[in-house]
């Protein structure tokens, strides 16, 4: 673990760095043979998390990026010759204030004058479907942010993230003769682009920042392979030893099984419809963004040989 404290070396502030992808994006630039001094922002520097990764030799700063706080967010970002950006929808679920802070956090970086701006965007559902998606909010708030940014004049790259292979750890139900089912409104031919987040994302934002291919005005998209929902589940079955299987159910049987509220329901529903007919990345193709990594990230097997199933299934 080599993080600098040399000041000559880039300062590389970092959003969410409590988080999946931020704490991954401390982790990757820490293996790196380069030396960067990493700034690492939260809402709680007290927290065992973030003591965590001060032992690192992290500078760690207390600020609430909220879209009203920008002042705050400045002083965050001071000297910073790389930030590292992302919002996160799943603690409020509102589109407009994931827009608000986006784009806060895109013109603090802007202001600071960074070398390179890093952002977790997402593609527009809505735009890639022609409108035929309109209700995958966390996806179009994030291509809304893109567009700001792009026009922003920054220099910015954009690190896509994959699907997150641990969106899944909690998705098997058991059913009456022992086995598992995993219930979707789709296909089992589904394709999702897979990633284990906290053991890889921040190994493609490295790859972005320091392979000469990538680099401001490019786009990574992070995903260790493009695997169909079906064949995931052959995976899981062979390496857990239990019988996992695919059930497409209808989409009421979906989104009552969801339990969340009827727009975040919906939302997800037509997440799911828009992966099956256009693609998690639309037509991007994802094996580019492979080819300069600096170690091989984890498939969706090697995620599920180390992750803990003993609790789901039981
Ligand atoms: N699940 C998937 O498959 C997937 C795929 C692609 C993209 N995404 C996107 O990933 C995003 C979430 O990223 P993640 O997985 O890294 O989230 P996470 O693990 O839940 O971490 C969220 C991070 O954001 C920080 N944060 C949240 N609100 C903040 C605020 N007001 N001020 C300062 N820091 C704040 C948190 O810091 P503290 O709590 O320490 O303050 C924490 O470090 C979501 O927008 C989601 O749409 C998810």
């Amino acid at each position: 673990m080599t993080i600098s404290s040399n000041p000559t070396a880039p300062l590389v502030v970092v959003v969410g760095s409590t988080g999946k992808q931020g704490g991954s994006v401390i982790q990757a630039l820490a293996e790196s043979d380069k030396e960067y001094r990493i700034r690492g922002l939260t809402r709680d520097v007290s927290k065992p998390q973030a003591q965590r990764i001060a032992t690192q030799g992290v500078e760690m700063m207390n600020v609430n990026l909220t879209a009203d706080n920008a002042d705050a967010a400045r002083a965050a970002f001071k000297g910073a010759n790389i930030a590292f950006i992302v919002t996160n929808f799943w603690e409020h679920l509102d589109k407009a204030r994931e827009v608000a802070e986006g784009k806060m956090l895109v013109a603090t970086a802007k202001a600071a004058d960074v070398e390179l701006l890093v952002w977790s965007g997402l593609e527009s559902a809505a735009e890639v479907s022609q409108g035929k998606y309109g209700h995958v909010d966390h996806f179009d708030s994030k291509a809304e942010i893109t567009t700001y940014a792009r026009k922003s004049g920054v220099q910015l790259l954009i690190v896509q993230a994959g699907a997150y292979a641990s969106n899944h750890l909690h998705s098997p139900q058991k059913e009456a003769d022992g086995t598992y089912t995993l219930g979707l409104p789709v296909g089992p031919n589904t394709i999702l682009p897979i990633i284990d987040a906290v053991h890889d994302y921040g190994l493609f934002v490295r790859e972005g920042i320091e392979c000469p291919k990538f680099g401001a005005g490019t786009e990574v998209l992070a995903s260790a392979e493009d695997i169909s929902v079906a064949e995931m589940l052959v995976q899981l079955s062979m390496i857990t030893g239990k019988k996992v299987v695919y059930k497409r159910i209808s989409d009421e049987e979906f989104m009552a099984a969801t339990r969340a509220p009827h727009h975040v329901a919906l939302e997800l529903l037509e997440m799911w419809k828009y992966f099956e007919e256009f693609g998690y990345f639309g037509d991007k193709d994802t094996s580019s963004s492979r080819q300069h990594l600096n170690r091989t990230p984890h498939t969706w097997a090697d995620f599920v040989r180390e992750a803990d199933w003993s609790s789901i299934l039981v």
